[in-house]
């Protein structure tokens, strides 16, 4: 080592911090002024918006489906209930691009519901909850959702993606670990950077891998946490719940489930993904879910032992303390639409009856669907984001509405249209759908 190295070796970390900000002044110093330095060094892109990387790199992409005749697809403002039918521009469509799975967005009772639950409270709680913006209905959401997943308790959130960042953010800390599925929700990726802890994604579903993983880095860390989707919300797969719970045990890590595309959806009654794989509710330590989905409504929820729900009620940021608590208007349709999903269970045997119907109409006729079963998701993979606009500004020409998911949500090479398959469906819109999509795509190819 030389001299100069070996005395930077020896510096304290604040002899290291006062010598690095004296060297940056003598640099700038040296040669300009403060103004002269504010015009040479500051590029107009940082901090002008329609120079900035990526805005122009949106605009790029927005010309290049302009040059290709394709209508840009984002943004339609659709006349009436998203449901099995939607309205756009005066013309009615077949419509796949809404997850009002069980069709209680718009149902009588649920809109009632909110209604009701405005004239008794407001528009608006008017303050966050631990102050004094709790009404009623709040816990008696919580105590439904609670239910649902087979725990004791549960806290509300004002929005499913939310949910995750602030819980994830809020549990885990540069000590802790947590795993993911390499499909994971960009929420939960998010939730995952502001907790500062370290993050390893395993490959999709993959739970011996995930085993491995914990058998090699269990021992560095604190609290370990496992993160799955219910059903995943590209491909429509569902995770094999019991192996992770045994690999979960065997580590003593936790394990949290999203259950945004599961809640309402799978299950003989729709409680979700525990019901169907019967396992017993505790086994998970966070259930997470969305109001947004088969619950018609707008927030999230996490669901768990009541020792967890309470420190997450009074100390979590991002749900309690510094943001307002659900309007009463979600939380009056929320607990409508899980009534009469209780009341009513016809309509998840419906759901999964024409979702199982798409699904084998889609392989009859050769579409790749990839690993999509016994979930409302289904894509319609074609590997390349140009062809997936175009088969679906195809699909709408001929009155169906379904959105094409590109890259980043998915890699490049797996753009496909994803269909959201509702209860209200019928068999022989699904028909015509599939047929139509096979007959597009032939054309296409
Ligand atoms: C798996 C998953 N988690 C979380 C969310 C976020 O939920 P929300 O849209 O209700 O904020 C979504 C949204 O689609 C999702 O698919």
């Amino acid at each position: 080592m030389d001299n100069g190295k070996r005395k930077l070796a020896n510096m304290s970390p604040e002899e290291k911090r006062n010598l690095a900000k004296q060297l940056l002044q003598e640099q700038t110093h040296q040669t300009k002024t403060p103004s002269q330095q504010t015009e040479r060094e500051i590029q107009a892109e940082f901090y002008r918006f329609e120079l900035l990387s990526g805005y122009r790199e949106l605009q790029q992409q927005i010309e290049e489906m302009r040059r290709l005749n394709i209508q840009n697809p984002y943004f339609m403002a659709h006349e009436d209930v998203s449901n099995n039918t939607i309205s756009i521009a005066g013309r009615e469509y077949i419509n796949y691009s809404g997850y009002n799975y069980l069709g209680m967005s718009g149902d009588p009772i649920v809109s009632k519901a909110a209604k009701e639950a405005i004239d008794k409270y407001g528009t608006s709680v008017s303050a966050s909850r631990i102050v004094s913006g709790e009404i009623p209905i709040h816990s008696e959401l919580e105590q439904e959702l609670a239910n649902l997943a087979g725990v004791e308790s549960c806290l509300v959130f004002v929005s499913g993606y939310a949910t995750n960042v602030t819980t994830i953010g809020h549990l885990f800390g540069p000590k802790d670990l947590l795993l993911h599925d390499a499909l994971i929700h960009n929420s939960v990726v998010t939730g995952c950077q502001l907790s500062g802890a370290r993050r390893i994604p395993f490959p999709h579903n993959d739970w011996q891998a995930l085993d491995n993983l914990l058998a090699e880095n269990r021992r560095y860390h604190e609290r370990v946490l496992i993160i799955l989707e219910g059903v995943y919300s590209m491909d429509g797969d569902i995770p094999e719940l019991p192996k992770f719970i045994e690999v979960k045990k065997r580590h003593k890590a936790l394990l949290m489930v999203d259950e945004a595309h599961s809640a309402g959806v799978l299950g003989p009654r729709g409680f979700g993904i525990g019901e169907h794989f019967g396992i017993k509710g505790t086994d998970i330590d966070l259930w997470m879910g969305t109001l947004s989905k088969a619950f018609a409504s707008c927030g999230g929820y996490i669901a768990g032992c009541k020792e967890m729900v309470e420190y997450m009620k009074y100390l979590t940021p991002g749900a309690i303390l510094y943001s307002v608590g659900l309007s009463p208007s979600n939380t009056g349709a929320a607990l409508a639409a899980i009534r009469v999903m209780k009341a009513e269970p016809e309509r998840v045997s419906r759901l999964q009856a024409r979702s199982r119907f798409f699904l084998k109409r889609a392989q009859e006729r050769s579409l790749n669907t990839g690993l999509s079963g016994g979930s409302a998701v289904v894509p319609v993979i074609l590997g390349d984001s140009i062809k997936s606009l175009q088969l679906g500004q195809r699909l709408f020409e001929r009155g169906i509405n379904v959105q094409a998911m590109l890259y980043p949500s998915v890699p490049e090479e797996e753009a496909r249209l994803r269909f959201f398959i509702t209860a209200q469906h019928t068999e022989e819109q699904i028909k015509f759908t599939v047929d139509t999509v096979a007959e597009q795509l032939q054309e296409l190819r």
